[in-house]
């Protein structure tokens, strides 16, 4: 049936260039051991966006970069407009440190290598077509942040004061790449610019692999609530204080962190997971106890109410484990997404695809966060997953086989040549 929804000589991506572009991305911030580490602004991030735009004007599409550093490549459209919506693309090109060369990249050029098949063909799909390479994803600055600008979700005053966890803050960051932090909420699309949006990305768990099925149709999204807790207790000395005096801030952190996994684990619904990936104590030897200690909090599920409750349950625990050994504790919200359905339509889009290509599918909702959340508030937005090997991701030797890329971009190139029908 969605062979009537378009017809033209485009029947799939060229794998070898998808592969080669892949392969040439992975090199900018790449680590010794595999893997890389290009935080967004970053001179490697900087350095790949520039070869980004090179590949993107090679390949016949424009080229452009909005105030908030979100990089475009537009296929018949060379700016934004509410009088010719476009079908969007894309994923990130920033990494997580320590990260894999799949997690954003994957979707990114898969997404420039259909818009490049689709122009070589001489296809003339209706609606123009465009990929984005989002910035900071992975929440250097809070959390998806080129695409909340892109969003009209930015929080502006907030702009001034934000700080990486290294301390590095948002407009020195952003102004060392040559962009003005200021002006982020400029690249705010005008309403109705985009008909639909669809992501391809890894799956980054297991789901996938372990079920042998070549695609997720992502029907949902979690949310992620991230808060930094601050203990207060007495530094002392660590050799002279008796251990029954002691107001250790360190002990009361670790003992949050494991009551607040109990607590997500048996009131999470089977579906919510938290961390805590960052602990900073001080003053941070030996032989003091540690006076204050830091921790960042996130909690995740794909049920709103269940997320609220447990962000609500977590900080009366932090409390409540403050009081018990005598300390003081802040918490402070650092960001906060709320889960997103995708668009039947898309959803309906992707099955189309792999019909066509005779793929089997899976429906899954994505346990990781992505920028199609920010763009299901405001248009027709869906992610598509292929297998990660091993569910492995978010380290250096996160991978999927060369021929679940080529089978998931097929299906994104099918799916954009659908949704601009
Ligand atoms: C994005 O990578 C996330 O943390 O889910
Ligand atoms: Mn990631
Ligand atoms: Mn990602």
């Amino acid at each position: 049936m969605e062979s009537r929804l378009y017809s033209s000589p485009v029947s799939s991506v060229n794998a070898a260039r998808l592969h080669s572009r892949i392969a040439a991305l992975a090199r900018f911030g790449a680590l010794a051991g595999g893997g890389v580490t290009r935080s967004c602004w970053s001179p490697a991030h900087e350095e790949a966006r520039a070869w980004l735009l090179d590949e993107i004007r090679a390949a016949g599409l424009h080229g452009w970069v909005d105030p908030a550093g979100n990089t475009f490549g537009g296929l018949g459209v060379s700016a934004l407009s509410a009088s010719t919506p476009i079908v969007l693309t894309g994923s990130h090109i920033d990494t997580v440190p320590e990260g894999g060369i799949l997690d954003g990249a994957l979707g990114v050029l898969a997404g420039l290598e259909c818009l490049q098949t689709i122009r070589e063909a001489g296809a003339v799909p209706r609606r123009p077509l465009a990929v984005v390479a989002w910035s900071d994803e992975e929440g250097r600055y809070g959390s998806l942040f080129g695409s909340r600008a892109f969003c009209g979700r930015l929080d502006a005053a907030a702009l001034e004061s934000m700080a990486a966890v290294d301390g590095e803050r948002l407009v020195d960051a952003m102004a060392r790449a040559g962009f003005d932090a200021r002006r982020a909420p400029d690249a705010r699309a005008p309403a109705n610019a985009v008909h639909a949006y669809v992501e391809l990305h890894i799956e980054q768990g297991p789901r996938l692999d372990e079920a042998g099925v070549p695609i997720a149709v992502v029907d949902s999204i979690v949310g992620i609530r991230r808060a930094r807790l601050t203990f207060r207790g007495q530094a002392d000395h660590a050799g002279t204080t008796p251990m029954e005096r002691r107001r250790d801030a360190f002990l009361a952190a670790a003992d949050y962190a494991l009551k607040a996994r109990d607590l997500v684990v048996d009131g999470g619904g089977g579906r919510s997971v938290t961390n805590v990936g960052v602990v900073h104590v001080h003053p941070g030897v030996s032989n003091i106890v540690p006076g204050r200690a830091e921790l960042v909090h996130e909690i995740r599920s794909p049920d709103a109410d269940t997320l609220d409750r447990l962000a609500r349950e977590s900080q009366a625990l932090a409390v409540a484990v403050a009081d018990r050994r005598g300390l003081a504790v802040d918490v402070v919200a650092m960001s906060r997404t709320a889960p997103v359905t995708c668009s039947p339509r898309v959803q309906t889009a992707v099955e189309a695809a792999c019909k066509r290509l005779g793929l089997a599918w899976k429906t899954l909702y994505s346990a990781a966060g992505h920028d199609a959340q920010n763009l299901a508030l405001v248009t027709d937005a869906g992610m598509l997953f292929i297998p990660s090997r091993g569910g492995k991701s978010h380290r250096i030797d996160e991978t999927s086989d060369a021929d679940a890329i080529e089978r998931g971009a097929n299906v994104l190139l099918h799916t954009l040549l659908t949704l601009a029908a």
